[in-house]
């Protein structure tokens, strides 16, 4: 029989509707060449909607929770006061859908320029774990005698062991289908109380996985590694801000927004996973054709390896690798192809069967497999 995934569409603002446009030709491409089906779902929401209604996450939530998997484009808009959406619908959607473990990719492909001189694509492959549903992001503050001199500002972190225990059971899973090596990432000399908890349950989850090496590295110092010694470093689990911080940093090593990509992993089946480029709504080009494509496509692999069809989703990786290689630039007009153009050879490429695998010697995707949840 052949499987049929339900896909939740959530385009959104600036250039997340044509960014997943190109995925979705790609995805198109991927079921004509290896026998699955979608249906796929088109959810309105966004800066665009919110103005004109006042709606965020709220109205959606029972349509997207419907859903085997929600792909996602990009949300925010200059005319949105900030904060408004990123915590009324995305951070809503993390923390509803349970949606623990922030998976982020950071590897620098062949072919693509990498502003760290002398790096190697076979120096860098890791994947960084962040926490995505605690810590800073809980939303917790306040304020007293705000817009005065004597404004006092009370921002908190919430950390417990439930929340941080099952992203880091994920993360030494995760760990063990690759090169068998976790790194703690926190700042436990300042951040005593949270750290020590991580710590702990680093240590007691990590007596479960012997076979798995265990590393601890202070997030300043992490900003040294990372760029200088990512060999170092196969799986790093971290906490939330810190891994919101970090992965940016690890986009810039793989050679940019462009190409760096993630899941929401929901890892206790109650809820859809969401699978989303890092990179923001750059309202600036959005309907320019300047935008790259390749950060969603990448997210399509990982929403493809997630949903068990791990071949198509090599297939898809593979082919964005070699289209990445023939680019130019990253970015923009000096891309020489346009966003719809860079899709629509990616396209053809899985579609053909002609995408190389061994681009990927991946023991991502079909981990991610290996690790998903059955829904319900
Ligand atoms: C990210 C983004 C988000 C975050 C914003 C848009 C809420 O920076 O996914 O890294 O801070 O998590
Ligand atoms: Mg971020």
């Amino acid at each position: 029989m052949t499987a049929t995934y339900a896909i939740a569409v959530l385009p959104g603002d600036g250039i997340g509707p044509e960014v997943v446009q190109g995925a979705l030709d790609v995805l198109d491409a991927a079921e004509a060449r290896f026998g699955f089906t979608t249906t796929r779902n088109e959810v309105t929401a966004g800066a665009n909607h919110y103005l004109a209604t006042g709606e965020l996450f709220d109205e959606v939530e029972e349509e997207l929770r419907g859903a085997d998997a929600v792909l996602f484009g990009s949300m925010g808009d200059p005319r949105v006061t900030p904060g408004i959406l990123e915590r009324g619908f995305i951070l809503e959607m993390r923390q509803r859908f349970a949606q623990a473990a922030n998976v982020r990719p950071v590897r620098l492909y062949p072919g693509v320029p990498t502003p760290i001189a002398g790096l190697t694509p076979e120096r860098c492959d890791m994947v960084i774990v962040r926490e995505n549903t605690e810590g800073a992001y809980v939303g917790r503050g306040s304020t007293v005698h705000a817009g005065t001199p004597n404004a006092v500002a009370m921002q908190e972190s919430l950390n417990t062991y439930a929340g941080i225990e099952r992203v880091v059971d994920f993360a030494f899973r995760l760990a063990l289908g690759r090169r068998k090596k976790l790194t703690l990432c926190h700042k436990t000399n300042i951040l005593v109380a949270a750290g020590q908890l991580w710590q702990q349950v680093v240590a007691e989850v990590g007596a479960r996985y012997p076979e798995v090496e265990t590393d601890y590295v202070h997030v300043d110092a992490m900003c040294f590694h990372l760029p200088l010694t990512p060999e170092r470093f196969d799986v790093v689990v971290t906490d939330n801000l810190f891994g919101d911080i970090i992965t940016d940093l690890g986009a810039v090593i793989q050679g940019g927004l462009g190409v760096a990509t993630s899941a929401n992993l929901n890892l206790d089946g109650s809820a859809p996973s969401m699978f989303e480029a890092i990179h923001g709504s750059a309202p600036d080009i959005a309907g320019t054709g300047a935008a790259n494509p390749a950060g969603a496509i990448l997210s399509l692999a990982l929403m493809l390896g997630h949903l068990g069809e791990g071949e198509a989703a090599r297939a898809v990786e593979a082919a964005t690798v070699e289209v990445l290689a023939e680019l130019p630039a990253l970015a923009g007009p000096a891309m020489g192809m346009n966003t719809t153009e860079i899709g629509a050879r990616i396209a053809e490429l899985v579609r053909s069967g002609n995408a190389n695998t061994d681009l990927v010697p991946d023991s991502l995707l079909g981990t991610l497999a290996a690790l998903a949840p059955s829904r319900r």
